[in-house]
């Protein structure tokens, strides 16, 4: 079944659940899933229940769409995403982002957990993702290119949508939280880098290394949507620390939340 027909029979599923106008998408990683109980007037949908949905393997994400009002906006929010190291191909990762710009989702707000490269960064700090680099070793838009989406040689300059860095940082200012900023490098994982890699990521002008957010970015460009990336450093990056574990990473995320949500409402009103 080719992509356009699979975007119909899912894209007529959640219309049919109730999934209306979508003003703001919203991917949801480690530790912000939260925000989206905060919904108001939610619909529910899990994963498994949507045609042509993968469905989410990690501890700790919820696996549900969820649709409603936050911050005046209509928004529909991931609380649980796809990763590539899950043994998903890149189609599957970015599938949700194809189903929000079949939706005709103008802007979406991504997340994540993040090791911090930056010398200056501490764990908990937030981050506002200015630019990336893809490290995974493929890209989702290899393939077939569908004309109708976007084209077949997107440019990258500005993917991230140089309006709402601005009102990103304006937000953090009003709130008088300190936001860092910098370049994401999109890794496979699942293991986390070697120190020598974190030295290499340095050099090159990384300020922060997670296993996400990349694929769904290019994918957000190519179908011309406007982003936003914020990263909570859940930790330093290998050789920065003495060892690096997944559960420092959740203790982190659960120590910053209150602030990342209300970061996040605070930013939606302003889109
Ligand atoms: N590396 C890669 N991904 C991560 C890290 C890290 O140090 N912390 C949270 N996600």
């Amino acid at each position: 079944m080719d992509l356009q027909t699979k975007l119909n029979e899912t894209t007529g599923f959640l219309k049919e659940k109730g999934i209306g106008q979508v003003d703001v998408a919203l991917i949801l990683g480690s530790g912000l899933g939260e925000l989206a109980e905060e919904i108001n007037t939610p619909v529910i949908i899990s994963y498994d229940e949507i045609p042509h949905f993968p469905i989410s393997t990690v501890a700790g994400h919820a696996g549900q769409l969820v649709y409603g009002e936050l911050s005046g906006k209509k928004v529909l929010a991931m609380q649980g995403r796809f990763h590539f190291y899950e043994g998903n191909t890149m189609e599957v990762v970015t599938y949700p982002v194809r189903v929000f710009s079949a939706l005709n989702t103008p802007s979406i707000i991504v997340t994540n957990a993040a090791g911090g490269v930056n010398e200056s960064f501490t764990p908990g700090d937030l981050m506002l993702i200015t630019d990336h680099i893809n490290f995974m070793g493929t890209n989702p838009l290899i393939g077939p290119n569908d004309d109708k989406i976007g084209p077949r040689f997107p440019d990258m300059s500005r993917a991230y949508d140089v309006e709402y860095q601005q009102l990103a940082r304006e937000t953090a200012r009003f709130m008088d939280l300190k936001l860092q900023e910098g370049v994401y490098m999109g890794l496979t994982g699942p293991t986390y880098e070697t120190p020598a890699e974190i030295r290499m990521a340095r050099t090159i002008g990384a300020s922060a290394v997670g296993m996400s957010t990349v694929p769904e970015v290019i994918v957000g460009v190519h179908s011309g949507m406007r982003v936003l990336g914020i990263s909570c450093i859940t930790n330093m990056a290998a050789g920065m620390q003495v060892s690096l574990n997944h559960e420092e990473v959740v203790e982190t995320t659960e120590r910053v939340k209150e602030t990342f949500k209300a970061l996040v409402k605070e930013i939606l009103k302003g889109m």
